[in-house]
This record gives structure tokens, sequence and C-alpha cells, in this order.
């Protein structure tokens, strides 16, 4: 173990615990090396948790916390994170859907929240110096209260993780919580996020195995099928007629679209920090609403409103994924985003099948597809005496730089 340089003196710390090797390092790691007097654990459950949270909750106390609080912000993340993301159609890189970076803000600011409810003078988070969600902690955490210290043992402990659980056998604490496998997961129900082992040679194929959510090929129905999407100003309100909260709908996706092998990213990604990883996740769902949410939009809004949202778009992906959701850039394309949401209205059908997630019809009140100016039929109300006109205009520029430059 290298020396840690000892950060300015915190005398109680809430600790986002996960009850993994490395956060329940954390917690003897700050009373003893860092001489910190208490340790609060949090643990955010955003849904559909596989983990035993009771479990996780005696193993931070078991492990010295002096109190450990476990709380459930489930709705708040799908209707309050992921479904923002949804309207902005956001990918990092035009692939990841960002599960793991859209809980990091929630978390930080549940952090600050438990923070001040115990009158703590410091956060402390598990992650290491290679990874994205230092930054997304550090920055959140430093905007919503920069008088706060975040302490981050991980980044300066120097233990690996086999030297990890030797310092938590040393000390009595169990280290296995759940089952052992050779990956790592991050899980919410916007998508899960697997890393570690074989996945991190690129050249390889992910193991069957690692998949949670998604089944193989091999296992789909033979039958594809057809799920209808309402949506009322870019929120994804209903599933097959049915109305739904955020998480509900999103969880039911989850299954339909994971039955059928879809939502399921292979990528090379630029992380924060200049590394490249390669990463493997499974979100059904998430992609199966960004899929059925472009379509609408390409239904109800203008070409110029798309083409500029597109671009946009792009830009939130990045500033979502570098922790800037608190940033004002952010807030002034979420302004931008909601004023678009407002005709996205109407219903998509998407069909699931052998993997695939394809849009096969869309309709919307707020329709700009008319049509008596689309047919090719007899009845068109478009004029064809006008294009000719339009034409000559509309290619003046580009002939007349033709004539200058035979
Ligand atoms: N690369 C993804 C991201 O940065 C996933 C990270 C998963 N995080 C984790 N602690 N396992 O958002």
């Amino acid at each position: 173990m290298s020396n840690p340089s000892i950060p300015p003196r915190a005398r109680k710390v809430v600790l986002a615990y996960s009850g993994g090797v490395d956060t329940s390092t954390c917690i003897p790691f700050l009373k003893d090396t860092w001489g910190v007097e208490e340790v609060i654990t949090l643990t955010c459950d955003l849904g559909g948790s596989e983990v035993d949270l009771a479990a996780v909750r005696q193993k931070a106390l078991a492990s010295g916390a002096t109190h450990a609080i476990v709380t459930n912000v489930a709705s708040e993340f799908a209707h309050d994170y992921v479904f923002p993301a949804i309207q902005a159609n956001a990918l990092y890189q035009s692939k990841y859907p960002m599960a793991t970076a859209l809980g990091r803000p929630l978390i930080a600011r549940t952090l600050v929240e438990v923070a001040h409810e115990f009158g703590a003078d410091a956060v402390a988070h598990g992650c290491t110096g290679q990874g994205n969600d230092q930054v997304r902690f550090d920055v959140a955490i430093k905007l919503l209260d920069p008088k706060l210290m975040v302490l981050a043992p991980a980044r300066e402990w120097g233990m690996s993780r086999e030297q990890c659980i030797d310092y938590l056998t040393q000390r009595g604490i169990a280290v296995t919580v759940g089952r052992s496998s050779p990956y790592s997961y991050d899980c919410n129900p916007a998508g899960n996020a697997i890393e570690g082992g074989p996945i991190e040679n690129p050249w390889a194929q992910p193991p069957e195995d690692c998949y949670l959510l998604t089944s193989a090929l091999a296992n789909t129905p033979d039958e594809p099928e057809i799920v209808e999407i309402g949506f009322c100003k870019g929120v994804a309100a209903t599933l097959n007629g049915s109305e739904m909260e955020p998480l509900a709908l999103l969880q039911a996706l989850n299954t339909i679209a994971g039955r059928h092998g879809f939502g399921r990213v292979d990528m090379v990604e630029d992380r924060v920090v200049g590394i490249k990883t390669r990463e493997v996740y499974e979100a059904p769902g998430m992609l199966a609403l960004i899929t059925a949410h472009r379509d609408l939009e390409e239904m109800t809004l203008m070409r110029d409103v798309l083409r500029t949202k597109f671009s946009l778009e792009q830009q939130y992906a990045d500033l979502v994924y570098g922790g800037q959701w608190l940033s004002p850039l952010k807030s002034a394309i979420d302004a931008f985003i909601e004023e678009t949401q407002r005709t996205v209205t109407g219903d998509v059908r998407l069909r699931f099948f052998k993997g695939g997630c394809t849009v096969i019809g869309r309709q919307s009140p707020n329709g700009l597809y008319q049509y008596d100016l689309a047919t090719y039929g007899e009845r068109g109300q478009f004029n064809p005496d006008a294009a000719p006109g339009f034409i000559e205009l509309y290619g003046l520029p580009a002939s007349i730089w033709r004539q200058v430059n035979p």
C-alpha cells in the first residue's frame, strides 16, 4: 500500500455505499487511516435492484458505520433523469444511453441532502481515479454545496482489489455480497453497464453469461411482439393503451424488449479522463423508448428544428456523460428541448423480433405528415406547378458557381 495523503480533517462523513469491495473498504479506511470520527453510509436504490438492500445495510453497520441509510429514489430517477434523457434522445458517442451517468447526479444530490441532515462536514465515494464517476460526483457535489469536502479514498489508497480484500479480512469484514462474478456491474432501470474480466479484450466477443436482461438470440421467441407506446409532450405515458408511470413503463419495456434480445451495446468508449475502454451495455427499455421517441419527433417536428435538436442532443450527451448535469449549458439545452416537446404527442408501434426493434407505425394529432400533400394518387393537394420556379431559385446559387467555375 502506498502512503495516501491525509486530506483536511473531516469529522463526520456521508459515504455513497454499494456494499461492494471498494465502498466496503472505505468505511474502515476513512476511520482508521484518515481519522474520521463518524461514517454514515448512504445507499440509493435507483430501482429494480436484485441486491438485498437489508443485507447491504447490515453490512455497512457491521463494517463500522454509525448509521446506514437506504433510500429508494427509483421513481424520481425515472421521472426526472431518465425520461428527460429520452426526450433528448441522449446517446453518448451515438451508442451509450448513459444509465450510469444519469444516476450519479441524483446520488450526489441525495448525498448532499443526507450530509446536511446529519450535519456532516464531508461526503465520500468509492470511485477510482480512472473512471468517469469520480468526475460526476465531485463536480455535482461542488456545485450543490461548495463548503462540503469530497473525499475519494479509493483514488488515493493505492491498494489493489486483492489488497482491499486482505484489508477487509484482517478487520473481520465479510467480503462477498451476492454471487461472485468475473464482471463488474452497475445496474439500474435505464440499463446495465458491464465491465471487467473477459470484456477488457475488445476483440473478444462478450461471453453470453455477462448479460442479465437480454436473451441470447437462440432463446428469443419465434414470434414477433408488437407494442404500442403513447407519448404526451415527449413523455412516454402509455404502454399498449394502459397508462403507466415512467418507472413501471421502463421496467415493463425492459422485460419485453429484453426477452427479444434487443438492447445490447458493445463499444469502445472515450472516458472523460482520456482513456478508451471496451464497454458492454444492455438497455432494452431505454433504447426502445429512444427509438420510438425519435420517430415521433420525425413525424411532429419541422426539419430545421429536428436538425438543430440533433446537434444539441450530441452536446447534451457529452454534458451528462461528463458530469455537467447542473451546468448552465445543460439547463439552456433543457429549455430548448422542453420547447420542442410541446407537440411530440402521439403513438408509436414497435415490433420486437430476434434482437431487433423496428418502428412499424406512428400517428399524432400534431403530425406534420399530410396525406393529401404526400400522396402520389390523383387527389393530391400539392401544386406541381409551383415546383419548377422553386427548383430554379433553389438551384440558382450552385448554377452561378458552376458558370463562374466551369
Ligand atoms: N462507462 C460507463 C460510464 O462511465 C459505465 C460505468 C460503470 N460504472 C461503474 N462504476 N461500474 O457511465
